[in-house]
């Protein structure tokens, strides 16, 4: 994929803990290495639409001095699927729920599972941090090296 103005969806389920963080971080990333491209988040459900990302996941990108307080959730709508290059899932139920919806094969073909691009072929998954107290910093680590996997692979027009 031409690296060049690329539009990227990150998902999760509630779009309040792991798709912000994903978010922030390839932003992050992509401002530093001038690469010019559209990051946005969504989630698979509307369950929290309208609403900031978790607190935890606020304090966990802040402590590294990404500011995600700005973003609101929303719900994944078919039109994304014509408005993004690449679609991320977190999960493999993130994965199918976002390849249901997908309008076309050309659609589904744009859904991966993100840690594949640090992680080739084990189909990881960032795991679900929302019950837990302790499970963002280990999401965020993991974040971490996925969008530095997709900016290198990019840089290297592998994506
Ligand atoms: P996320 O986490 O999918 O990473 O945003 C969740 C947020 C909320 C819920 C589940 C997961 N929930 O059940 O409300």
């Amino acid at each position: 994929m031409q690296q060049k103005n690329m539009k990227i969806l990150m998902v999760c389920l509630g779009n309040i803990c792991r798709s912000p963080l994903a978010e922030g971080i390839l932003q992050e990333m992509a401002i530093k290495n001038q690469l010019d491209w559209s990051i946005d988040s969504v989630g698979t459900s509307s369950w929290h639409a309208g609403e900031k990302p978790d607190s935890r996941s606020i304090k966990v990108a802040q402590k590294y001095g990404i500011d995600i307080s700005g973003q609101r959730s929303r719900q994944l709508q078919v039109a994304d699927f014509q408005a993004f290059d690449i679609i991320y899932a977190m999960d493999s139920s993130n994965y199918n729920d976002i390849r249901r919806l997908a309008p076309t094969p050309a659609d589904k073909a744009k859904v991966r599972l993100i840690l594949n691009e640090a992680f080739t072929g084990q189909n990881r998954a960032v795991p679900d941090p929302y019950w837990g107290d302790d499970g963002f910093e280990n999401v965020y680590q993991m974040l971490e090296e996925a969008c530095q996997a997709i900016v290198q692979k990019a840089l290297e027009n592998r994506l």
